[in-house]
């Protein structure tokens, strides 16, 4: 079994355990009286995540030491409702004290290729390098039902290996524009956590824990730390097919 596989009884206790990990590295951080760089992915999983945080940990974490970046956006303006931004703003933004100057917003609603370009300069300018890649401290990641992660779907593994640190993917089926960190930057990160809860996801990460067949179609098997291994964080129901 994979040691960075961390399954929980609930979504609930699942979304608890993220924000666990994220206080105790703000305060490291917190501690050296250094900034947390932090990007988020977007999506449905982290709005229990984000809800938890914004209801219980206001007064825990060190907000002002906290700069949010995101993995990812659909090129849609931030008002819309499926902007990753917008989801972000609602369920934890507006709730929490961080500098507006500490948000980094991927403008979905800009021209792709131009804030792909744009967003890459803002990350080496901001980010500390590790090997002369920009380097965040945690990179939050989901994953989809097809295994992809960021917007770096099975249909274009390229994008892992592509040259530029963000890029602009494609939904595979609704064709929709993505911003999107790209594999050599959330490969850099000095941590990568996955949230994958629900039923839709067992047997995507059975292929991807047992190394089934067909697994390294998945973008989400590419996935690493510069360290190491990504640490998947879990419930019961996407771990449900997994060889215990
Ligand atoms: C996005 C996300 C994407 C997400 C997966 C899982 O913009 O959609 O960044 O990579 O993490 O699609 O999405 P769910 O959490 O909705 O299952």
């Amino acid at each position: 079994m994979n040691p960075n596989l961390h399954i929980f009884e609930t979504p609930e206790e699942t979304a608890r355990a993220v924000a666990k990990l994220i206080l105790a590295k703000a305060k490291e951080k917190n501690k050296l009286s250094l900034p947390f760089n932090i990007a988020l992915s977007g999506g449905s999983t982290p709005k229990l995540l984000f809800t938890l945080l914004a209801n219980e940990y206001v007064d825990s974490i060190p907000w002002h030491f906290i700069r949010l970046f995101w993995v990812d956006e659909r090129c849609v303006p931030p008002t819309h409702a499926e902007s990753n931004f917008g989801m972000t703003y609602e369920s934890l933004l507006k709730h929490v004290p961080i500098h507006d100057a500490n948000i980094f917003r991927m403008v979905g609603e800009a021209d792709p290729q131009k804030e792909a370009t744009r967003y890459q300069t803002l990350l080496e300018a901001q980010l500390p390098q590790h090997n002369g890649i920009p380097q965040f401290d945690l990179i939050l990641l989901g994953m989809g039902d097809d295994g992809h992660t960021a917007s770096i779907f099975p249909d274009n593994l390229a994008l892992l290996d592509a040259k530029e640190f963000v890029a602009v993917g494609t939904h595979p089926t609704s064709g929709q524009k993505r911003i999107t960190l790209t594999g050599k930057l959330i490969n850099e990160a000095s941590q990568v956590v996955f949230l994958i809860t629900g039923p839709s996801k067992s047997a995507v990460m059975r292929q991807i824990m047992q190394r089934e067949p067909g697994f390294d179609n998945y973008p989400t098997s590419y996935i690493h730390s510069a360290g190491g291994l990504a640490d998947f964080y879990v419930d019961k129901d996407a771990a449900s097919e997994i060889n215990s």
